[in-house]
């Protein structure tokens, strides 16, 4: 990117300090953004569908080639959980996984083409990782001590992790017992690109954490519940992992929108740029048919009594759906009329 960008994006950046990301519904401990008024008017429809909502392309890239995620373990992570992101990772391409899949999940992301009309990629791999055991940038991290936690990664000087600005997704995934700002009071994730005056290349990238200890009625919903809410039921989550299966969805939030909108100038509705509304934005929430506000909509309940609505590789996971712009609603592979 030209510096003039990089001058502007930091500019961007301290403002969307202040700007609440999350449109649609999650447990918020202080509900009173009312953002999703603005975004559908007070005629809010289930599943997001909506006239009011206007997905639009603004011509920047949209990640075409195959995509590779590269997580960074942040912190303290057991074998079993990064099992089960792994393998959630990987069944974002297998396509041969048994219906309702994550691969017809994704299937509503390939929807999204750049300039030239090409889609986005259907190979989603993972790449080579990194453990940071040790907590390198301490148990409580900015927005941009984010990027210096990426670039102490990407220019280690043992295995660094390939500079892949074109189809390489970093994901920063941090352990229950650290903090992220705004971390449970406004996001659970989120997604931009790294500036290349602090990490020397403009990369996509995503954090993403565990919220098992912090606020787990938040950002694992629903299978916590917050305790200010008294009407909400927690269900059984698929994986035998409160935290981790909520962060699934989170991930998969994240990585959706890298993909259609990794330099934040490519797919979002909503007439601000700095406050871009983006495909999962639209579909926080909705897991489906029938989803909206606090239901989560229609789902799949296994023998073991875990609640989930698509199979992966061996797994199974609850992911919220994202905005087609097709048809103009959020759509998943478990819908009831597919
Ligand atoms: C949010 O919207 C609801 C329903 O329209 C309204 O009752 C409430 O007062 C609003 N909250 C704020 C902070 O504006
Ligand atoms: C590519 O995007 C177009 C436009 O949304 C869509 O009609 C087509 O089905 C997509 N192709 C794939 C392989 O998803
Ligand atoms: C992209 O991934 C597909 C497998 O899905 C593979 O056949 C192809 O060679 C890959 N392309 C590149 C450029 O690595």
């Amino acid at each position: 990117m030209p510096p003039v960008t990089v001058v502007l994006s930091l500019t961007l950046l301290t403002i969307l300090l202040t700007v609440s990301p999350s449109i649609a519904w999650r447990p918020w401990p202080n509900m009173k953004h009312n953002s999703s008024e603005y975004i559908y008017g007070n005629s809010k429809k289930y599943e997001g569908s909506s006239e009011f909502v206007h997905m639009k392309y603004h011509m920047g890239p949209v990640l075409t080639a195959n995509i590779t995620v590269h997580p960074i373990w942040y912190g303290t992570w057991l074998k079993s959980q990064k099992r089960i992101i792994r393998e959630f990772i990987n069944s974002i391409s297998a396509v041969e996984s048994k219906r309702p899949s994550v691969a017809g999940w994704w299937k509503t992301v390939q929807l999204y083409t750049d300039q030239t009309g090409a889609n986005i990629s259907r190979t989603v791999r993972l790449g080579q990782e990194k453990n940071d055991r040790f907590y390198s940038h301490g148990k409580s991290l900015t927005r941009l001590s984010v990027q210096s936690v990426i670039k102490s990664h990407v220019t280690a000087r043992s295995k660094p992790l390939p500079i892949n600005p074109k189809g390489g997704l970093y994901l920063l995934l941090t352990s229950t017992d650290v903090y992220v700002q705004d971390f449970c009071g406004q996001v659970c994730g989120f997604h931009y690109f790294t500036f290349p005056s602090i990490v020397g290349y403009t990369l996509p990238y995503a954090w993403v954490g565990n919220s098992a200890k912090l606020c787990p009625g938040v950002c694992a919903y629903p299978f916590a519940v917050p305790q200010y809410m008294p009407g909400l039921k927690a269900v059984k989550s698929p994986n035998g992992d409160v935290g981790v299966d909520g962060m699934i969805s989170v991930i998969a939030h994240e990585i959706a929108e890298l993909a259609t909108n990794p330099l934040v100038n490519a797919w979002y509705a909503g007439p601000d740029p700095v406050a871009p509304v983006e495909i999962a934005d639209l579909c926080e929430g909705i897991y489906g048919t029938g989803g909206g506000g606090s239901y989560t909509g229609q789902l799949l309940d296994g023998e073991d009594g875990a609640t989930y609505n698509m199979n992966g590789i061996r797994r199974r996971f609850l992911v919220q759906w994202v905005w087609n712009h097709v048809v103009n609603y959020c759509t998943g592979p478990n819908a009831l009329d597919q």
